[in-house]
């Protein structure tokens, strides 16, 4: 038998978790792939009532797999309980959008979720805690707990724009007919949304610019708007909203947050300091790199004028919705 590491267990919890993606997420979680093989996890599993027999259906089947590093299941509708001492908090548990639906038309019925949720991180979470939203729509979502959760720095709420990232590096291989693994340093911007901005102006396949590759009409006619409305195409193509995608995004986020990343960067909405004219306190999606077990936005990057006028709508589309919370009560003032 494989023997169990003797390292604490660390405790991961995960809402939505009797839903889709928490199907996706919970056995690649178990197995090592979000923290790393050798890190016992301790595995909290918030659903609301509905969804609990599937929540634990999904505990029974985690058991049945005798995952070596799978420390202990719990599942609970107890927001305050599912919080207690977590140091990884993956906000799944929201409503997905259907055909002819904007992630945004979400905000007014997910929103009222992350409140709550906010507050029991900040009562009850790990001091390490980190956090990411997935939930739609995620960055405004991510605004909504941050600002529920005073005590914890803003730095560790984030919103997922990896699939984003991935979408953009899946495309871009397969135009060029390159492998995905020669492809780096892409850029997404903004909100995950559709008006978000994958920019390719410092990105390279292998030592090649892309911009080298690539023509200019190609970029704005057809790859932009197939990354940022390739939700709405999985949605309309499979009949419901990205699923294993997503959760493997979310692996992707947690795993490099935790581990590092190296040379070449990554996306992840993070809150802005200001870099890039996106003003301070937005939770936006930047270049990062994680050093240190910390996300940090890539400095001194060259913005073009195209990509300043992107970066710029989708900077304004956060802007509205965090108008739009306000005004609903969900931030508390
Ligand atoms: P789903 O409907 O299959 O599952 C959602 C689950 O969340 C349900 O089981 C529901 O009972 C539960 N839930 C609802 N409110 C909750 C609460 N307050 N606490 C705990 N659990 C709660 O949906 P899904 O396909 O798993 O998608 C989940 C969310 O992820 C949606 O909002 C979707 O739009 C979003 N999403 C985001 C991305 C991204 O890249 N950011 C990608 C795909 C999907
Ligand atoms: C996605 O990007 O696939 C998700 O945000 C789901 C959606 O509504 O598009």
């Amino acid at each position: 038998p494989i023997p169990r590491s003797t390292a604490a267990p660390v405790t991961v919890t995960l809402t939505g978790a009797g839903g889709q993606i928490g199907y996706a997420l919970l056995f690649r979680i178990a197995s090592g792939q979000l923290l790393g093989p050798d890190v016992p996890i301790r595995l909290r599993m918030l659903e609301i009532p509905g969804g609990l027999a599937a929540a634990e259906g999904t505990a029974l089947e985690l058991q049945d797999s005798a995952f070596p590093l799978l420390h202990s299941v719990e599942v609970t509708d107890d927001v305050t309980r599912a919080f207690d001492g977590t140091n990884v908090a993956l906000l799944v548990g929201a409503r997905p959008r259907g055909p002819g639906m904007e992630r945004g038309d979400l905000l007014e019925a997910n929103g009222q979720i992350f409140g709550p949720q906010g507050a029991a991180i900040n009562a009850g979470a790990a001091d390490d805690v980190r956090v990411v939203v997935v939930g739609n729509p995620a960055n405004t979502n991510a605004l909504i707990a941050s600002a529920h959760a005073p005590d914890v720095p803003a730095e560790r709420f984030t919103a997922l724009t990896r699939l984003d990232q991935n979408r953009a590096v899946g495309l871009l291989a397969a135009r060029l007919e390159v492998p995905v693994g020669s492809i780096s340093d892409l850029t997404i911007w903004g909100n995950h949304s559709a008006t978000q901005y994958p920019d390719v102006f410092h990105a390279r396949s292998g030592a090649t610019p892309i911009v080298d590759l690539v023509d200019e009409r190609w970029l704005s006619d057809e790859f932009i708007p197939r990354v940022a409305k390739r939700g709405a195409e999985i949605i309309a193509v499979r009949g419901g909203s990205s699923v294993a995608s997503a959760a493997n995004a979310t692996i992707d986020h947690v795993f490099d947050w935790v581990n590092g990343t190296g040379e070449s960067w990554t996306s992840a909405a993070i809150v802005s300091d200001g870099s890039y004219g996106v003003p301070a306190g937005l939770i936006s999606s930047f270049p990062v790199r994680s050093v240190d077990g910390a996300w940090q936005i890539v400095q001194g990057l060259e913005i073009n004028a195209f990509s300043r006028a992107r970066i710029d709508a989708s900077v304004a589309e956060l802007i509205e919705e965090q108008s739009a919370v306000r005004a609903l009560g969900l931030l508390p003032s």
